[in-house]
């Protein structure tokens, strides 16, 4: 778990928030172990801004992936961030309820949530499965 907390910490560094000046990092991992990063990338026309998991997802899907089986974010601190809507339904696509997120500060973990927690009764892929 250390490789993915350290990757989104790393990708924190690399924010581009010139706006909010909230810099976050996220880590995914894939279903053949690899780690894939991703920081916020906000824009002059605000609503264009891309939060950090989207990102690490674009990675992970640009490299291949097609689950996500881990997932940390790391914000500024002092106080511990989640995930925003958006970016739970976006994980919900490539993981399920039990996906475990970490969720960390500069200084590291600070704890560990499901999807499923963040996003209960989630509407899912399966949903729109037809028999
Ligand atoms: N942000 C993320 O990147 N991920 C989150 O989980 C919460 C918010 C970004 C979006 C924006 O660039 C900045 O943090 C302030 O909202």
């Amino acid at each position: 778990m250390d490789d993915i907390v350290r990757l989104a910490q790393k990708m924190m560094t690399r924010a581009y928030a010139p706006y909010s000046k909230f810099h976050v990092g996220a880590a995914v991992r894939d279903e053949s172990g690899a780690i894939h990063g991703g920081c916020n990338i906000e824009n002059v026309a605000y609503p264009q801004g891309l939060c950090a998991e989207a990102a690490a997802i674009a990675a992970l899907i640009g490299a291949g992936g097609r689950r996500v089986l881990e997932c940390a974010v790391v914000g500024p601190g002092p106080e511990v961030i989640t995930p925003c809507g958006g970016c739970r339904q976006k994980l919900r696509e490539f993981a399920a309820d039990d996906l475990k997120i970490h969720l960390c500060g500069p200084d590291g973990l600070h704890r560990t949530v499901t999807l499923g927690q963040l996003l209960p009764m989630s509407f899912a892929p399966h949903h729109l499965e037809r028999p």
